[in-house]
């Protein structure tokens, strides 16, 4: 008899079966159209988007060399692109990367999820930072890897934690592959990988032979001098580091203009994956980029940039100091759009957040950001999106939720 009803579900594949909707996305869904202040949203505010400018760099690119703008182009990137990300990175110190190390990549979210694909079998060992990047997350997820938290403090990573880990998986007989981890202004935490962790990181992914996926998308938004002068790991030990960088963050995500700098055997599979995965990224996304490049866009919008969510971030910290309940802490990020806040222990954060969204106000609960599973009494709080006085408004709405739930659970 002839089957009239398809069963999709049965025809899914490993992956297919194990893909899930994003935490985040599904708050996003939730919120859809309600007005409250987004302490939520982690994306860069639209009011820095140069608008005017990147138009009118959009329509030169088209106008006068669209023959070559709106074609295919080569996997690895436009070259002119390719070698101006060469001389960001020698600006960051990282010496070792001729073209040949350099893939383009349509957003760093591909980078990860490239190289995840490229180095990982699945029920290969990639150590993660508690909390992690929720879209590094979902990349390793799909890889069929499996994640093991490693703790964090206010300096990053915390290094026993981390040889201790590795070392217990070794010895159940697992095969530990790579470490990814966010050094600078880590979102959902805020928090910076200390100096002398950078070189005890190296050390350990040396002596068990790992990689190190070093995703460094908040490099440029730093709020001191002293914050920019931590080392990016690729610059200390680049034959064991994948260095992604991101134009999301200092442009404009949506132009989907990212780099992965690794190893030049490595980058030679990244770029074949890539061509399975698109060919190349938009061509005219990275001419718009080049042309932005040249023209000294993004360099001279910088420290304006910086200022602009240096001020949102003081007002966070302004209002968590005055309205935060008892017994709740938070960090004190320098640099990049979030702050993770950690309420007393036992307090569940998603249990809150309807109750705040009735407030008036949105945040993330932390909890799908620890690949652990803990982290219910933590949230993340951007400040990326909002006005100031959205920002202090929002912290003020939340934490008078958190203190009357706190009360009642008294009571
Ligand atoms: C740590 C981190 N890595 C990567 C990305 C992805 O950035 P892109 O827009 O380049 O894909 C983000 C975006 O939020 C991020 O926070």
């Amino acid at each position: 008899m002839l089957k009239t009803e398809i069963e999709y579900s049965e025809m899914l594949s490993v992956l297919g079966r194990r893909l899930q909707p994003n935490a985040i996305r599904k708050l996003t869904l939730l919120l859809g159209s309600k007005e409250v202040i987004s302490l939520a949203a982690g994306a860069p505010s639209f009011e820095t988007f140069p608008v005017e400018e990147l138009a009118d760099i959009a329509a030169r690119v088209i106008r006068e060399r669209g023959r070559f703008a709106l074609q295919y182009g080569p996997t690895r990137g436009q070259g002119p692109l390719v070698e101006s990300v060469a001389a960001i990175l020698r600006t960051r110190g990282i010496e070792s990367c001729s073209a040949s190390q350099i893939v383009m990549t349509t957003g760093s979210q591909q980078g990860l999820d490239l190289i995840a694909r490229v180095i990982l079998d699945p029920g290969d060992v990639a150590m993660v930072e508690l909390p992690s990047y929720i879209g590094g997350i979902i990349s390793l997820h799909n890889a069929q890897a499996e994640m093991i938290g490693v703790r964090q403090d206010d300096g990053g990573i915390v290094i026993n934690d981390l040889r201790e880990k590795i070392d217990r998986s070794r010895s159940e007989g697992r095969r530990v592959k790579c470490i990814y981890t966010i050094p600078n202004f880590q979102n959902p935490s805020g928090v910076t990988l200390a100096a002398e962790r950078r070189n005890e990181l190296i050390d350990i992914a040396d002596e068990h032979d790992l990689l190190i996926i070093e995703d460094d998308a908040y490099f440029d938004l730093y709020f001191s001098e002293d914050a920019s002068r931590l080392v990016p790991l690729a610059a200390l030990r680049p034959d064991r580091v994948v260095y992604l960088g991101t134009f999301s963050k200092v442009l404009a995500p949506g132009l989907r203009t990212a780099w992965l700098r690794a190893p030049q055997e490595l980058a030679a599979k990244v770029e074949l994956a890539k061509e399975g995965a698109d060919l190349s990224s938009s061509v005219l996304d990275q001419s718009i980029v080049i042309e932005a490049i040249r023209e000294g866009l993004i360099e001279r919008r910088l420290p304006e940039l910086r200022r602009f969510y240096q001020v949102r971030c003081a007002a966070m910290l302004d209002a968590l100091d005055r309205f935060a309940p008892a017994g709740s802490r938070w960090t004190k990020p320098t640099g990049g759009f979030f702050i993770l806040m950690e309420l007393a222990a036992g307090t569940d954060a998603t249990a809150m957040l309807m109750d705040a969204i009735d407030s008036g106000v949105a945040y993330v609960p932390g909890q799908p950001f620890f690949v652990d599973g803990s982290g219910a009494n933590t949230l993340r709080l951007a400040y990326s999106k909002e006005s100031t006085e959205a920002i202090a408004d929002g912290v003020e709405r939340m934490c008078r939720v958190f203190t009357s739930a706190k009360a009642q659970a008294k009571a």
